[in-house]
């Protein structure tokens, strides 16, 4: 890499040193940012200009009738989108320096929130209203030798988003210059024609733009493993009237991608005049097959499997929009301990970090598009663009994606209104044939909640995989009505719960509220048209014909407070597997003692300190995969629990409570009394497997800190996330502890964000005190671009004496 001056004005001029010819592709992480054109700050991209706040519940404070949830009157919405201040003006501006005018030069952007208009030496160069698309200008003839200016002005518009769409230029920008004649990036097109363990006949589209008439230049593709063993190449020729060339390459031995084994091959491309290479593109790519049938459902690489997937937005909780690598890494840790194979990024195009995060670690994903097509879900939102923008839209997304080695279905929609409407179909084929013709191999499908009205109107009949939002007790109908064969439960759960928070009687309930703004982390809340996980597993269990789910959501986001739409201060959601911190609610646990096949789950809930709950009842829920569970309380059994199947065929209704004894172990009479909870789980031969045991708290002795890596890159970007929480004298955490916090870093890092998972607190990211939410919080810190040690020091504020020391390094 080139390594460019480190004084102030050298940080906003990127040099572009020009190989010539070929190719150079250079991040432009520094920029200067400004609201109002008049003051300007130095920002490192990805940058999100809304997340440091304040909250307040006035930004996009909105007086809407939400109708997704079936509300038919306006009443106020104060944290829908995140009470952040994303709305409004936005420039961004660099100068590049270039030694001299390039053959071929284009920006890509990977998104821009929203509706970018990119300027280059005052000339606009592009406009792409959706702020999620990447896409790609073509600058050749805007640049000159020397300095060049570049600017990125971004609008916001109130009530144009349904949760937090962030702010700015949240993901990479890279200048690429070629000479004339260059490979086109989103040409390539790598796809597994058929493969097993013997051989793998893979077809490589190549475009080659710029070539002179007259001129024959060659290609070739090859395909080298992780060991960098060519397993397979190919040369061909290229001339302007032929400028796409197709090379089969047989792999003999495949190593085949897959959520378990994602082996990866660098697919180089490599353009050649005269045997000169004069360009050259290397990507990692993957030997995959998808199918869907009627027989075998959702099959990858031939084997049967059912998605066992979780949806989540774009927003990386404290951290933002601001696309970061080692906090996505962090999610899919987390989600692939639970068990989880699969991602919708909905409703949403992905960051392309993020698709390499999910092939490297191998997360089967459907990347999504539109959250509506013409008929708006709010007021400004992407409505007012679809009708001239989808086509181009939908095609930069598979363009963009298609060669992950994760992607395994695209996504046309969310509960699209059109699934109703007259034309409705029409926009349905016409975007999956879209992506079809770019990319044949995979199948598309949507998420529909109105399966009445989206059968009737044929509308779920004509995708490759009809795709249902919730409303398990209507699969069986729907599936008279589908050719398919099979359906999806493209969006599933919706369950509300609140990190380490109990609400007693524990109830069942579609509508619960408190005065707290939470919800019961028993897992037995949810809304009118979702449902609890157990309905889930029952219809993925016992009905043959579903190919999996994928859950709303994996981690809590910024907006769309349901059930506190209407609560202020509540600015995030309830529905996340984890909290919007990425720590894990009590229902990770019910998910992962289904999912994960490969490790055993015993996780009891709730926490046993309850000062005040002395002789009440206080039901005690047990997670597990194993057949049978006795809880004990200060050494007394409370008896044995066996998960209870039903006898015979279930018929699906709505909701179907009785569920819960089928995938938890209830102990719904246990009376409250501090000590000892101990639950001991047993094989299926009767013989003790496991046990676990949470006590009640004493005083706080000592801060406990656990952070996720202790040595970071040394690179400007990486994060540690360090959980913080309080200890008694036995080691015990303190379950309902809210000290406040605060974190120092020194040395070869700084500190960056924090989060405590309490959807309603208003303490901005970026303060270094926060409080403890359900006893724990976590600190993100940053490594700097230097190796040394990052030295961090955390206080409790409300407990004088109280000091933790961590030291990291970045290297
Ligand atoms: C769905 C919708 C999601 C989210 C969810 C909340 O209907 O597709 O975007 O709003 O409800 O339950």
């Amino acid at each position: 890499m080139k390594k460019y001056s480190i004084s102030f004005a050298a940080l906003l001029l990127s040099c572009v040193a020009l190989a010539q010819p070929g190719r150079k592709e250079t991040n432009l992480s520094k920029w200067q940012f400004s609201h109002d054109q008049l003051s300007w700050q130095e920002v490192t991209i990805p940058h999100d200009w809304a997340i440091a706040g304040p909250f307040d519940k006035k930004h996009d404070l909105q007086v809407v009738a939400i109708e997704q949830n079936g509300e038919t009157e306006k009443s106020e919405k104060s944290g829908r989108s995140g009470a952040l201040p994303w709305m409004g003006k936005g420039c961004y501006k660099k100068t590049l320096h270039l030694d001299s005018r390039p053959e071929h030069a284009e920006l890509l952007f990977d998104g821009a929130m929203s509706e970018p208009r990119v300027i280059v030496n005052g000339t606009e160069a592009i406009y792409w209203p959706y702020g999620y698309n990447a896409f790609r200008a073509d600058v050749t003839s805007l640049l000159r030798q020397g300095d060049n200016l570049v600017e990125v002005h971004l609008q916001n518009l109130e009530e144009s988003s349904r949760w937090y769409p962030g702010a700015g230029l949240y993901r990479p920008v890279s200048l690429i210059i070629t000479g004339k004649a260059h490979i086109d990036d989103w040409g390539t097109y790598f796809h597994t024609l058929q493969a097993d363990g013997l051989q793998a006949d893979i077809d490589v589209t190549t475009v080659v733009e710029g070539i002179a008439d007259g001129e024959t230049l060659a290609v070739e593709v090859s395909l080298s493993d992780e060991s960098g063993h060519v397993a397979a190449a190919a040369h061909q020729d290229v001339a302007a009237n032929l400028p796409e060339i197709h090379s089969t390459l047989f792999v003999k031995k495949p190593r085949l991608w897959s959520p378990e084994q994602p082996a990866l091959y660098t697919l180089t491309t490599t353009l050649l005049r005269n045997h000169q290479p004069i360009d050259k593109v290397s990507r990692k790519v993957g030997i995959k097959t998808v199918s869907v049938s009627a027989e075998n459902g959702f099959c990858l690489n031939g084997q049967s499997r059912k998605l066992k997937g979780v949806c989540l937005h774009h927003d990386l909780g404290p951290l933002g929009a601001a696309v970061n690598k080692a906090a996505l890494i962090r999610q899919v840790r987390i989600l692939k301990d639970m068990g989880c194979d699969a991602i919708r990024t909905s409703h949403n195009m992905p960051s392309d970090m993020q698709m390499q995060v999910y092939d490297s670690l191998g997360m089967m994903v459907m990347p999504e598009s539109f959250d509506m097509w013409i008929y708006p879900k709010c007021k400004n939102g992407y409505a007012r663009f679809f009708k001239e923008w989808s086509d181009r839209d939908i095609s930069n997304l598979v363009l963009r994606n298609r060669n992950h080695a994760s992607v395994v279905m695209w996504s046309i929609g969310n509960e699209i209104p059109e699934q109703g409407m007259q034309g409705g179909t029409d926009i349905a084929r016409h975007l999956q044939d879209i992506c079809h013709s770019l990319d044949p191999q995979t199948p598309v499908t949507q998420g529909m909640d109105r399966a009445e009205a989206a059968l009737k109107t044929g509308f779920a009949q004509v995708m490759d995989v009809p795709g249902f939002n919730y409303r398990v007790h209507k699969y069986d109908n729907n599936m008279k009505q589908l050719p398919q064969g099979f359906l999806l439960g493209s969006e599933t759960g919706s369950t509300v719960s609140s990190r380490g928070v109990y609400k007693f009687p524990v109830t069942i309930s579609d509508h619960a509220t408190y005065s707290d703004g939470q919800c019961s982390s028993y897992d037995v809340e949810y809304c009118s048209w979702s449902n609890l996980p157990d309905d889930d597993f029952l219809v993925q269990d016992d009905r043959s014909y579903t190919i999996g789910q994928f859950v709303w959501t994996g981690f809590d986001y910024l907006g769309e407070p349901t059930p506190y739409d209407g609560y202020w201060p509540s600015r995030s959601s309830y529905f996340g597997i984890c909290d919007l911190a990425g720590l894990p609610k009590d229902r990770y646990y019910l998910y992962r003692s289904q999912w994960n096949t490969g490790d055993h789950t015993l996780h009891v809930l709730p926490h046993w300190t309850w000062p005040g709950r002395e002789g009440k009842t206080t039901p005690v829920y047990v997670y597990t995969d194993y057949p049978r569970a006795e809880l004990f309380i200060n050494g007394k059994s409370m008896g044995v629990r066996t998960f209870r199947k039903p006898e015979g065929e279930v018929v699906l209704s709505a909701p179907h409570l009785e569920l819960l004894d089928r995938y938890r172990l209830r102990w719904n009479d246990v009376t409250y009394q501090p000590g000892e909870l101990r639950v001991v789980a047993y094989d299926d031969n009767g013989q003790v497997a496991a046990e676990q045991t949470v006590r009640t708290a004493g005083k706080a002795q000592t801060i406990r800190l656990e952070a996720d890596r202790t040595t970071l890159r040394a690179d400007g970007n990486d994060l540690a996330f360090i959980t913080v929480s309080l200890a008694d004298a036995q080691g015990t955490m303190l379950p309902a502890a809210t000290d406040r916090m605060t974190c120092r870093v020194s040395g070869a890092g700084s500190y960056k964000a924090a989060c405590n998972g309490d959807a309603t607190s208003l303490v901005p990211f970026t303060a270094a005190t926060m409080p403890l939410f359900s006893g724990q919080l976590v600190f993100i810190v940053q490594a700097a671009d230097h190796p040394g040690d990052i030295r961090v020091e955390i206080t409790d504020e409300d407990n004088p004496g109280l000091k933790a020391n961590l030291v990291l390094k970045a290297q």
